[in-house]
């Protein structure tokens, strides 16, 4: 039997009865415990299941809860900013951004650290997997918020399924097509975080690559989670919004967007006017 077909059998079971020991699928599936093992740890990190003493249970996958809104910035003011709306998740950086800020890495992510109590997504610069894994290593010795954000590569995939089973979290980035992102959800991102922006610049319409990754990572239960990036305007917001993806990662200027309409000042300078009529 295939590692495929087995994995197909333990779903089944668990759909079934809950929770299941290793030896019981041992014995049912006629292959070693440590087979077994090496299966639902697989499993595991594509979140399928949950692995529990002795064997495993059953990863109900919840609709997501709330989307999430991630700021794309490595800038303080901006960020401090941002906390102060009350609803920003996280923070995902990339080297570009840190760049502009002239400031140390490490500086810079100890001060986005104390801001927001929430995943901050910082990116190594290796291009190979070692490298990239003992810089993602360093890096999360920061702070447990820290999410490594690693470009899809052969490299970086394999990065991102090293650093998963060791239980970092990742978010495979400069994602473009629907076929990267089943690779990352299949080495264990945490997150996926497709281009939409960038997408729409060249004249391709990148919601429709984020839904089609929504619809893949539904039909197979990925864990994985979608946050949009590379958004410009508050429309990108309202299309991720209305694709079911997890979230979105914006820039500062599209936050302050996202809260206005021009309609709403008119009203509230109607509003005023009139109260200066009401007798005192
Ligand atoms: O964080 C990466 C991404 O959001 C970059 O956006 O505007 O440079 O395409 P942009």
């Amino acid at each position: 039997m295939f590692n495929s077909q087995r994995h197909e059998e333990i779903l089944k079971v668990l759909e079934e009865k809950g929770s299941i020991t290793v030896e019981e699928l041992s014995k049912s599936l006629k292959v070693s415990p440590s087979t077994i093992r090496r299966d639902l740890e697989e499993m595991e990190g594509e979140g399928l299941l949950k692995r529990t003493h002795g064997g495993a249970t059953r990863e109900r996958k919840e609709r997501v809860r709330g989307m999430k809104i991630f700021l794309d910035t490595a800038n303080v003011e901006e960020i401090k900013k941002a906390k102060d709306f009350g609803i920003i998740d996280g923070v995902t950086t990339n080297p570009s951004s840190i760049a502009r800020e002239g400031k140390s890495l490490e500086a810079l992510i100890k001060e986005i650290i104390n801001i927001i109590d929430g995943p901050i997504c910082v990116e190594p610069v290796a291009s190979e997997t070692e490298k990239i894994v003992s810089e993602a290593e360093g890096l999360v010795r920061l702070h447990k918020n820290i999410v490594i954000k690693i470009p899809i590569t052969p490299e970086g995939l394999k990065a991102v399924r090293s650093l998963s089973k060791k239980g970092i979290k990742t978010g495979v980035t400069l994602a473009f097509s629907s076929s990267q992102a089943l690779l990352a959800a299949k080495a264990g991102a945490t997150y996926c975080f497709p281009f939409m922006g960038r997408l729409d610049d060249i004249g391709q319409e990148g919601i429709d690559v984020v839904r089609d990754i929504v619809q893949i990572y539904r039909n197979y239960g990925f864990g994985t989670e979608v946050i949009v990036a590379s958004i410009r305007n508050p429309l990108q917001v309202e299309k991720a919004a209305l694709s079911g993806a997890g979230g979105v990662t914006i820039p500062f200027n599209v936050l302050e967007k996202l809260v206005k309409h021009p309609l709403t000042d008119e009203g509230i300078e109607k509003f005023l006017s009139d109260w200066k009529k009401v007798p005192k």
